[in-house]
Protein backbone atom coordinates (compact mmCIF):
# COMPACT_ATOMS: atom_id res chain seq x y z
CA UNK A 1 0.00 0.00 0.00
CA UNK A 2 1.85 3.61 -1.14
CA UNK A 3 1.91 5.96 1.18
CA UNK A 4 1.74 10.25 1.19
CA UNK A 5 3.28 12.61 3.41
CA UNK A 6 0.76 15.75 4.26
CA UNK A 7 1.14 18.29 6.88
CA UNK A 8 -1.65 18.44 9.80
CA UNK A 9 -1.26 21.40 11.98
CA UNK A 10 2.42 22.35 11.40
CA UNK A 11 3.45 18.64 11.75
CA UNK A 12 4.32 16.47 9.10
CA UNK A 13 2.91 13.26 8.89
CA UNK A 14 2.38 9.69 6.77
CA UNK A 15 -0.97 7.61 5.93
CA UNK A 16 -1.69 5.23 3.78
CA UNK A 17 -2.99 6.53 0.10
CA UNK A 18 -6.22 4.72 0.51
CA UNK A 19 -7.42 6.12 4.16
CA UNK A 20 -9.52 9.46 4.49
CA UNK A 21 -8.30 12.65 5.95
CA UNK A 22 -10.22 12.22 8.85
CA UNK A 23 -8.39 8.66 9.74
CA UNK A 24 -5.25 10.46 9.49
CA UNK A 25 -6.19 13.13 11.93
CA UNK A 26 -7.41 10.91 14.04
CA UNK A 27 -4.17 8.45 13.81
CA UNK A 28 -2.25 11.65 14.85
CA UNK A 29 -4.75 11.64 18.62
CA UNK A 30 -5.98 15.11 16.95
CA UNK A 31 -9.65 15.28 18.36
CA UNK A 32 -12.03 16.51 15.80
CA UNK A 33 -15.90 16.94 16.28
CA UNK A 34 -18.41 14.14 14.10
CA UNK A 35 -21.46 13.12 13.95
CA UNK A 36 -22.72 11.48 10.98
CA UNK A 37 -19.24 9.34 10.54
CA UNK A 38 -19.19 6.09 12.69
CA UNK A 39 -15.70 3.24 12.69
CA UNK A 40 -17.14 0.87 10.93
CA UNK A 41 -19.93 2.78 8.15
CA UNK A 42 -19.38 3.81 4.93
CA UNK A 43 -18.88 7.83 5.13
CA UNK A 44 -21.58 10.23 4.63
CA UNK A 45 -19.88 13.39 4.68
CA UNK A 46 -23.49 14.50 6.57
CA UNK A 47 -23.03 16.63 9.33
CA UNK A 48 -20.59 18.80 8.35
CA UNK A 49 -18.61 19.28 11.28
CA UNK A 50 -15.30 17.19 10.52
CA UNK A 51 -14.36 20.17 7.85
CA UNK A 52 -10.97 20.88 8.04
CA UNK A 53 -8.71 24.26 6.20
CA UNK A 54 -6.66 23.31 2.95
CA UNK A 55 -3.90 25.31 2.15
CA UNK A 56 -4.49 27.10 -0.79
CA UNK A 57 -8.44 26.15 -1.04
CA UNK A 58 -10.72 28.41 -0.13
CA UNK A 59 -13.11 25.84 0.28
CA UNK A 60 -13.24 23.88 3.78
CA UNK A 61 -13.33 20.69 3.29
CA UNK A 62 -15.35 17.40 5.02
CA UNK A 63 -12.25 15.29 5.94
CA UNK A 64 -14.40 12.06 6.34
CA UNK A 65 -15.18 12.53 2.51
CA UNK A 66 -11.81 13.64 1.54
CA UNK A 67 -8.82 11.07 0.55
CA UNK A 68 -5.85 12.16 2.04
CA UNK A 69 -3.44 13.52 -0.86
CA UNK A 70 0.56 13.66 -1.63
CA UNK A 71 1.12 17.55 0.14
CA UNK A 72 -1.66 18.05 1.49
CA UNK A 73 -1.40 21.39 4.06
CA UNK A 74 -4.71 20.67 6.88
CA UNK A 75 -5.75 22.96 9.92
CA UNK A 76 -8.02 20.95 11.75
CA UNK A 77 -8.66 24.16 14.63
CA UNK A 78 -8.87 27.09 14.06
CA UNK A 79 -11.67 30.36 14.88
CA UNK A 80 -12.91 30.34 11.36
CA UNK A 81 -13.92 26.52 11.83
CA UNK A 82 -14.89 26.49 15.33
CA UNK A 83 -17.18 29.17 14.61
CA UNK A 84 -18.63 27.19 11.37
CA UNK A 85 -18.96 23.82 13.92
CA UNK A 86 -21.30 25.98 16.32
CA UNK A 87 -23.15 27.44 14.17
CA UNK A 88 -24.00 23.61 12.40
CA UNK A 89 -24.86 21.99 15.98
CA UNK A 90 -27.02 25.29 17.06
CA UNK A 91 -28.66 24.94 13.72
CA UNK A 92 -29.15 20.93 14.54
CA UNK A 93 -30.90 22.32 18.00
CA UNK A 94 -33.12 24.84 16.32
CA UNK A 95 -34.52 22.32 14.30
CA UNK A 96 -36.21 20.20 15.89
CA UNK A 97 -37.13 19.83 19.45
CA UNK A 98 -34.20 18.39 21.50
CA UNK A 99 -35.13 19.23 25.19
CA UNK A 100 -32.54 17.03 26.74
CA UNK A 101 -34.23 16.81 30.17
CA UNK A 102 -36.48 15.03 29.20
CA UNK A 103 -34.71 12.68 26.52
CA UNK A 104 -33.61 9.26 27.43
CA UNK A 105 -30.20 9.83 26.40
CA UNK A 106 -29.48 13.30 28.28
CA UNK A 107 -25.86 12.60 29.85
CA UNK A 108 -24.87 10.29 27.23
CA UNK A 109 -25.50 11.73 23.54
CA UNK A 110 -22.99 12.31 21.32
CA UNK A 111 -25.00 15.75 19.84
CA UNK A 112 -25.36 17.30 23.63
CA UNK A 113 -21.68 16.38 24.31
CA UNK A 114 -20.34 18.02 20.71
CA UNK A 115 -22.47 21.28 21.80
CA UNK A 116 -21.08 21.11 25.17
CA UNK A 117 -17.03 21.09 23.88
CA UNK A 118 -17.90 24.11 21.26
CA UNK A 119 -19.03 25.82 24.32
CA UNK A 120 -23.08 25.80 22.40
CA UNK A 121 -24.90 27.66 25.65
CA UNK A 122 -27.16 28.88 23.71
CA UNK A 123 -28.34 28.82 20.46
CA UNK A 124 -28.86 32.30 17.86
CA UNK A 125 -31.38 31.05 15.40
CA UNK A 126 -34.93 30.98 16.09
CA UNK A 127 -36.22 27.29 17.56
CA UNK A 128 -38.87 25.67 14.60
CA UNK A 129 -40.32 23.69 17.23
CA UNK A 130 -42.06 21.26 14.61
CA UNK A 131 -44.62 19.30 15.35
CA UNK A 132 -43.34 15.62 14.87
CA UNK A 133 -44.49 12.19 15.79
CA UNK A 134 -43.33 9.00 17.67
CA UNK A 135 -43.32 5.88 16.68
CA UNK A 136 -43.89 3.51 18.91
CA UNK A 137 -45.47 0.69 17.15
CA UNK A 138 -42.13 -1.56 17.04
CA UNK A 139 -42.41 -4.32 20.11
CA UNK A 140 -38.82 -3.24 21.33
CA UNK A 141 -37.82 0.38 19.86
CA UNK A 142 -38.96 3.88 19.53
CA UNK A 143 -38.02 6.03 16.91
CA UNK A 144 -38.95 9.67 18.19
CA UNK A 145 -38.56 11.78 15.04
CA UNK A 146 -38.28 15.20 17.18
CA UNK A 147 -34.44 14.32 18.42
CA UNK A 148 -33.18 12.74 14.96
CA UNK A 149 -30.42 14.85 13.58
CA UNK A 150 -30.50 12.74 9.74
CA UNK A 151 -27.53 11.50 10.34
CA UNK A 152 -28.17 8.26 8.81
CA UNK A 153 -26.12 5.86 10.81
CA UNK A 154 -29.07 4.10 11.33
CA UNK A 155 -30.05 3.58 7.44
CA UNK A 156 -26.11 2.72 6.86
CA UNK A 157 -25.96 0.04 9.53
CA UNK A 158 -29.61 -1.67 8.51
CA UNK A 159 -28.03 -1.48 4.99
CA UNK A 160 -24.71 -2.29 4.74
CA UNK A 161 -24.43 -4.50 8.51
CA UNK A 162 -27.80 -6.03 8.87
CA UNK A 163 -28.40 -5.72 5.21
CA UNK A 164 -31.94 -5.86 5.76
CA UNK A 165 -32.22 -2.01 4.75
CA UNK A 166 -35.27 -1.62 6.81
CA UNK A 167 -34.77 2.27 7.27
CA UNK A 168 -34.38 5.25 4.82
CA UNK A 169 -34.61 8.69 4.42
CA UNK A 170 -37.88 10.23 2.79
CA UNK A 171 -38.32 13.69 2.03
CA UNK A 172 -36.17 17.09 1.17
CA UNK A 173 -34.63 19.55 2.93
CA UNK A 174 -37.03 20.52 6.30
CA UNK A 175 -38.91 18.07 5.64
CA UNK A 176 -36.74 14.92 5.68
CA UNK A 177 -37.33 12.39 7.61
CA UNK A 178 -36.24 8.62 8.51
CA UNK A 179 -39.02 6.29 7.60
CA UNK A 180 -39.39 2.40 7.80
CA UNK A 181 -40.14 -0.38 5.15
CA UNK A 182 -42.56 1.51 2.90
CA UNK A 183 -42.94 5.01 5.11
CA UNK A 184 -45.25 2.18 7.49
CA UNK A 185 -45.42 2.04 10.94
CA UNK A 186 -42.07 -0.02 12.22
CA UNK A 187 -44.10 -2.17 13.96
CA UNK A 188 -45.88 -3.43 10.92
CA UNK A 189 -42.64 -3.40 8.65
CA UNK A 190 -41.85 -7.22 7.49
CA UNK A 191 -37.96 -6.40 6.67
CA UNK A 192 -37.13 -5.47 10.20
CA UNK A 193 -35.09 -7.74 12.39
CA UNK A 194 -35.72 -6.28 15.41
CA UNK A 195 -31.81 -6.47 15.72
CA UNK A 196 -31.70 -3.22 17.20
CA UNK A 197 -28.14 -2.16 15.64
CA UNK A 198 -29.84 0.82 14.15
CA UNK A 199 -30.90 1.98 18.08
CA UNK A 200 -27.50 1.37 19.73
CA UNK A 201 -25.59 3.28 16.45
CA UNK A 202 -27.74 6.86 16.74
CA UNK A 203 -26.22 9.25 18.45
CA UNK A 204 -29.23 11.29 19.94
CA UNK A 205 -32.52 9.58 21.77
CA UNK A 206 -33.90 9.44 18.05
CA UNK A 207 -33.78 5.57 18.45
CA UNK A 208 -34.24 4.08 21.76
CA UNK A 209 -35.17 0.97 23.67
CA UNK A 210 -38.79 1.03 24.76
CA UNK A 211 -39.35 1.39 28.92
CA UNK A 212 -36.03 3.80 28.78
CA UNK A 213 -36.64 7.01 30.50
CA UNK A 214 -35.13 10.14 30.65
CA UNK A 215 -31.67 10.27 30.95
CA UNK A 216 -31.27 5.74 31.60
CA UNK A 217 -30.37 5.02 28.06
CA UNK A 218 -26.20 4.44 27.44
CA UNK A 219 -25.28 3.44 24.09
CA UNK A 220 -22.87 0.55 22.37
CA UNK A 221 -20.94 1.28 19.57
CA UNK A 222 -18.15 -1.68 20.12
CA UNK A 223 -20.53 -4.34 18.49
CA UNK A 224 -19.91 -2.94 15.10
CA UNK A 225 -15.90 -3.57 14.35
CA UNK A 226 -16.13 -6.83 16.40
CA UNK A 227 -19.17 -8.19 14.41
CA UNK A 228 -17.14 -6.66 10.75
CA UNK A 229 -13.90 -8.00 12.02
CA UNK A 230 -15.23 -11.68 12.33
CA UNK A 231 -17.02 -11.60 9.52
CA UNK A 232 -13.29 -10.55 7.16
CA UNK A 233 -11.42 -13.38 9.51
CA UNK A 234 -14.67 -16.04 8.68
CA UNK A 235 -15.11 -16.60 12.24
CA UNK A 236 -18.98 -17.38 12.27
CA UNK A 237 -18.69 -19.55 9.03
CA UNK A 238 -20.63 -23.09 9.28
CA UNK A 239 -17.82 -25.80 8.52
FE1 LIG B 1 -17.66 14.27 8.29
FE2 LIG B 1 -20.09 14.28 9.42
S1 LIG B 1 -18.26 13.43 10.18
S2 LIG B 1 -19.42 15.26 7.60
Amino acid sequence: MSVVTLTINDKLVSAQADKSLLRAIKDQGIEIPTLCHLEGLSERGGCRLCMVEMQGSPRLLASCVTPVQEGMVITTHSERLTNYRRMIVELLLAERNHICCGCVMNGNCELQSVAAKLGVDHVRYDYLCPDLPMDASHERYVLDHNRCILCSRCNRVCDEVEGAHTLDTAGRGIDSRVITGMNQPWGTSRSCTGCGKCVQVCPTGALFKKGATASEMVKQHDFLLWILDGRDKKIWRWS
